[in-house]
């Protein structure tokens, strides 16, 4: 019988328990503790909504945004609190000085909103979207040189995933950071589902623009986001919301959004802590062990050879579903039955016209969560 390391850790989760839920990767999920911190940080507006915003919730944002900045491995000015990536790219994309004739290179695994948000502020400059076909198997090394071949006098930035949505892999930042640098190009990281699962030295890759979610593997509530800009960036690419930090520097411009619901920015160390007390490296690995075997259930009952595999040490991996049709709607028409008749939660993603699942691994996720989705699947797609 299989077992999987840290059980004991499923309580501390409010998850309904008829549903199995494998999509973390969306959404994240909220440990217990870190939602009593969330109502504690509420709590404190409706007890003295003058006294919490007037006097409170500027050291309090701060004190959050140096902790979070600690877990890092940055200084407290060094990062800036968003909602999310989303919110992070959209105000990139908004704030760099695009102009005619400019390239802006997208590689085909992008997630489908933050490539709009690049086309919102780059076409109305006169600028054009170059999207890069990666197959998904790619080794990195021919990743750099697929992006290397796209790069023109007209480049002026690279758009890259650290880890993809629809894909679920890796791409080589610190090789595409040094590529930029040699032409010259702007680097912008989309890091959504980077913070807890690699301690990227942000340092070192330097990179222009760089934002992840601590939604997602860092279990903060919802609309905790993180957004690094390189000081050569700082000032020019400015918050998108104007406020009455308008003449504070970056970061403290992005600190204040007028009068908006802060508890997710101020409970987000309570997050970090939780995962400290177990330690973050068993915690990852505990996650990898739950993912890769539920994908192998699934690969089984799929007939998929590990061929069709990259193995990364992620906590979600998808699985190719090769008899399977209908474009988004099929997609969405298989997640609401999953859901409806079997009370499974799986994201369904199509990438290059196929079709998978991208199955994740949390610390709540238990054998049966995965044996549901194997039977679901002989059931329904054999
Ligand atoms: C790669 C990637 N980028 C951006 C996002 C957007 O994240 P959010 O909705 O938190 O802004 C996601 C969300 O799943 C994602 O997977």
């Amino acid at each position: 019988m299989t077992t999987f390391d840290l059980v004991e850790a499923k309580s501390e989760w409010s998850l309904d328990p008829e549903v199995h839920h494998l999509n973390h990767g969306s959404y994240g999920a909220l440990p217990r503790v870190v939602y009593a911190e969330q109502k504690k940080w509420q709590e404190e507006v409706h007890k003295n909504p003058v006294g919490f915003y007037a006097r409170l919730s500027r050291p309090a944002v701060a004190d959050a945004r140096a902790k979070i900045a600690k877990f890092l491995g940055q200084e407290a000015d060094q990062i800036a609190l968003v909602r999310n990536t989303t919110e992070a790219a959209t105000t990139t994309m908004r704030g760099f000085p695009f102009k005619s004739g400019d390239e802006v290179i997208v590689l085909d695994h992008e997630y489908g909103a933050i490539t709009y948000a690049v086309k919102r502020g780059l076409e109305p400059a006169g600028g054009k979207v170059v999207e890069v076909v990666v197959p998904r198997l790619a080794v990195d090394e021919d990743v750099v040189k697929l992006v290397e071949s796209a790069i023109t006098g007209k480049t002026v930035m690279l758009v890259v995933d650290h880890v993809t949505s629809a894909t679920a892999r890796t791409f080589p930042i610190f090789e595409l950071s040094a590529l930029c640098k040699k032409h010259g190009i702007a680097f912008t990281v989309d890091a959504s589902h980077a913070p807890g699962n690699f301690d990227t030295d942000l340092d070192a890759l330097d990179a222009d623009f760089w934002f992840g979610n601590l939604h997602k593997w860092v279990s903060a509530p919802q609309g905790a986001g993180v957004f690094r800009i390189a000081p050569r960036w700082q000032g020019k690419v400015q918050s998108l919301v104007v406020s009455w930090n308008e003449f504070e520097p970056y970061p403290l411009q992005f600190d204040m959004l007028g009068t908006v619901d802060l508890s997710a920015w101020l409970a987000a160390p309570r997050a970090i802590e939780f995962y400290e007390a177990f330690g973050w490296e068993r915690v990852r690995k505990a996650h990898q062990q739950r993912m890769r075997f539920g994908r192998d259930l699934v690969m089984a009952e799929l007939g998929v050879g590990t061929d069709e595999l990259r193995e990364e040490n992620l906590p979600m991996g998808v699985v190719p579903i090769h008899n399977m049709q209908g474009g988004v709607e099929g997609c969405a028409a298989l997640g609401r039955k999953l859901s409806s008749e079997y009370k499974i939660e799986v994201p369904i993603t199509i990438f290059s016209d196929k079709y998978f699942f991208r199955i994740s691994g949390h610390l709540y996720n238990t054998p049966a969560d995965y044996e549901a989705l194997a039977m679901a699947v002989r059931k329904e797609l054999k």
